[in-house]
């Protein structure tokens, strides 16, 4: 059995990523700049965003974090995200997710400029995914696909369930691991919650794909020998033995289901440092592209 080690691998995805910002201060160029708005006070939602910025400073990025209240109105976060679109010093920026319920999330993310869309959440950005067209793939997808490709897990002809449709994870994912090329060539299932027999669907899979954020839904009896298991799920639960009150945890019994596949990602320090590693590929990404 063979763990998917995404701190290790998010690592040296960071050294590469330092080695390309390093040479471009030697040659006195712009360094990347990333921005990253977050309304209100989600406690889970400020970590995230705490650690995107601290990942900046590690790669030697810009990085600008806007803090708005909870009550800002959506034209505010327009504007908002106008100044950001017009800022040339700016290379890419997200708008952290969830938003506060006076705000409409689709219409605020079509506000932001495809080329500076770094999460791929446009549906300019997501339908050039679906089209195989050169984007900005959603960091969660590209990083289980960095996973995949750097462990050579075969994808190719393989049966992959994706459990869960968000537009951020299960959707972007059913897309990439059916596209042609590696990783991909997959027969894709795409599971949700009005899916019947779900067990009988993951006992057929070659790779499961979990996006659900129910803890430890997946079973061992769930999952057939040497599947290749890749954990998205990052539930808080409440844990009094932990300094923090809670500790994370993912959609799969690893104990139980870890004892009969042939890889699986842990949680934590499986596929979340990649997500974020594939934030700084893509805001990287952005400044080549404003460059050319
Ligand atoms: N909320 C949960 N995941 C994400 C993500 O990848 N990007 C943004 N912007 N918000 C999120």
């Amino acid at each position: 059995m063979t763990i998917l080690d995404g701190k290790k691998v998010s690592n040296d995805i960071k050294n590469e990523i330092k080695a390309e910002v390093d040479k471009m201060k030697a040659n006195n160029e712009k360094v990347p700049h990333l921005a990253a708005v977050i309304v209100g006070n989600d406690g889970a939602s400020l970590t995230y965003v705490g650690s995107k910025v601290r990942a900046c400073e590690r790669v030697g990025f810009e990085s600008t974090m806007v803090r708005l209240s909870n009550t800002t109105s959506e034209v505010e976060l327009l504007d908002k995200i106008e100044e950001l679109n017009n800022n040339s010093d700016i290379d890419g920026f997200i708008i952290q997710l969830p938003l506060p319920e006076q705000i409409d999330t689709q219409k605020v993310l079509m506000a932001v400029h495809p080329d500076k869309d770094v999460d791929g959440f446009h549906p300019m950005n997501f339908g050039k995914m679906a089209l195989d067209m050169s984007t900005f793939i959603p960091a969660t997808p590209f990083g289980i696909l960095e996973l995949l490709d750097r462990y050579q897990v075969d994808t190719k002809g393989k049966h992959t369930v994706v459990i869960g449709r968000s537009h951020i994870v299960g959707r972007p994912m059913s897309i990439l691991m059916g596209r042609k090329g590696f990783p991909g060539n997959s027969t894709v299932t795409l599971t949700h919650s009005h899916t019947k027999n779900i067990t009988q669907i993951t006992s057929q899979a070659d790779i499961i794909i979990s996006a659900l954020g129910v803890p430890n839904f997946l079973k061992a009896e769930m999952v057939k020998d040497d599947a290749v298991i890749i954990d998205v799920g990052i539930t808080r639960v409440p844990d009094e033995t932990k300094e923090r009150g809670y500790r994370i945890t993912g959609d799969v019994d690893f104990e139980n289901v870890s004892k009969k596949v042939s890889h699986i990602t842990p949680v934590p320090g499986g596929v979340g440092p990649m997500t974020i590693a594939m934030l700084l590929k893509n805001t990287l990404l952005a400044r080549e592209r404003h460059n050319n």
